[in-house]
């Protein structure tokens, strides 16, 4: 059969790149029915780059030290990004605040992962700040990228549970295990169909979800 047709996908990267992983093996498996078209960095080193060669997938660095202004960096990028014509951009561990420009030029198909339960805790050090506020759960979100920092509508939220004694580096072990669950599952839906943005809500099969996204249950899935 043809591909010519499969959804596209372009994935932006900064290191690891587990997710990215994890969305590979997706596709390999067939639950998700699509090509990954971009693997894109920022550091010529992000060790996910040699994981996407690997797979034969096109890569590209855009390194945002050889950029004297951020915009410039963006228009660059999103030059790259819109070449490849993505029906979905993936961020996956890209640690570089996007500018509005490049937002907007994606907006409805662009998503991102953030390693807490937003709305709590973006920016960064997640999983420390969870537990010196004594939470309970843990866990990660994917969402569609607005404007705002990690604060774009929820599609789908796992939590974990903090164990007595946990540190911050086995609640990320745990959480990045989720990551690899919900990430695959969400860009499923959208290259599906099956959400769709109402103003700063998401619909799932037109349902409105709730304001933290899906509660993903891994015995459901
Ligand atoms: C993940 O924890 C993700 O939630 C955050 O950055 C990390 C990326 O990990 N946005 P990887 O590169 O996908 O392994």
């Amino acid at each position: 059969m043809s591909t010519t047709h499969k959804p596209r996908i372009a994935i932006l990267i900064s290191g690891r790149g587990s997710n990215m992983e994890a969305l590979i093996q997706a596709i390999a498996q067939g639950s998700i029915d699509a090509n990954i078209v971009l693997v894109a960095a920022n550091r010529p080193n992000a060790k996910g780059l040699l994981t996407a060669k690997h797979a034969q997938i096109p890569t590209a660095v855009i390194d945002h030290t050889q950029f004297e202004q951020r915009t410039q960096f963006d228009a660059a990028l999103a030059e790259c990004v819109a070449t490849a014509q993505p029906d979905l951009v993936i961020l996956a561990g890209f640690m570089r605040i996007l500018s509005a420009a490049f937002v907007d030029q994606f907006e409805g198909r662009l998503m991102n992962i953030h390693p807490s339960l937003l709305p709590k805790y973006p920016g960064l050090h997640t999983h420390q700040r969870a537990l010196d506020q004594g939470d309970a759960f843990g866990g990660a979100t994917v969402h569609y990228v607005t404007n705002e920092l990690d604060g774009g509508p929820p599609i789908i939220q796992g939590r974990v549970a903090i164990l007595p004694g946990d540190t911050a580096a086995a609640l990320q072990s745990r959480v990045l295990q989720i990551e690899h669950q919900i990430y695959p599952l969400a860009a499923q839906w959208h290259l599906q169909g099956r959400l769709s943005l109402a103003g700063s809500n998401v619909l799932l099969d037109g349902v409105a979800l709730p304001e933290s996204g899906y509660a993903w249950n891994p015995s459901q899935c």
